[in-house]
């Protein structure tokens, strides 16, 4: 017999069925699949990227493209193994484009949703679009990453994005050393 959903999950499925009908946006029209979210939704941490890429849109998984497998080897070595994983945006933009503010306020409200109920203890958002998207600043980045935030309720540690980091070594060095910064966090807190 399946395992009883908790109320978390069954929550958490709710949404996930409005988002798997969405057509707020014009981002529904191209996608194969939406890209709701993966991982343990106990977590601690949750992981919150731009939008999805080809790989998650064939697939329906964040962050199991090029960057993706990049960011998750970061976590795993560092020894974060339980997270949940998530988007801006949860439809793919044609070529990978960053997806337009028009987007974004159409789709932030699953992630707000997504967010109120998980309730992490902590939050790493993956680049600029994320940043913004979860806490409304317009800080610059390299002004912030690797800083732990807390911002109206929640609390954020900003880093890059694993795809600048597949381009830059010294980003990469960065995200590897943000991800330890949130790994004491979470270990002192
Ligand atoms: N980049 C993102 O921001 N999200 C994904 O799911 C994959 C790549
Ligand atoms: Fe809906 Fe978001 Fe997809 Fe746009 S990107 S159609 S708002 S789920």
């Amino acid at each position: 017999m399946a395992e009883e959903l908790s109320e978390k999950e069954r929550l958490l499925l709710e949404i996930r069925k409005e988002v798997e009908n969405c057509r707020k946006c014009p981002l529904y029209k191209k996608r194969k699949k939406v890209v709701f979210g993966d991982g343990n939704p106990d977590s601690k941490l949750m992981v919150i990227g731009e939008a999805p890429g080809k790989e998650e849109d064939e697939t329906g998984i964040p962050f199991v493209g090029r960057a993706g497998r990049l960011l998750r080897k970061l976590l795993k070595d560092t020894g974060l193994e339980e997270f949940y994983i998530t988007n801006v945006v949860k439809c793919r933009p044609p070529h990978n484009r960053t997806p337009l503010k028009k987007e974004i306020e159409a789709c932030v409200p699953f992630l707000e949703r997504q967010i109120a109920l998980l309730k992490p203890s902590i939050i790493l958002t993956l680049g600029n679009t994320a940043f913004k998207a979860v806490t409304g600043e317009n800080h610059k980045l390299t002004d912030v990453r690797g800083k732990i935030l807390k911002i109206s309720q929640k609390v954020i540690c900003p880093s890059f994005h694993p795809s600048f980091a597949l381009r830059n070594k010294r980003a990469k060095e960065s995200l590897t050393e943000d991800i330890k910064s949130l790994l004491s966090y979470l270990k002192s807190e």
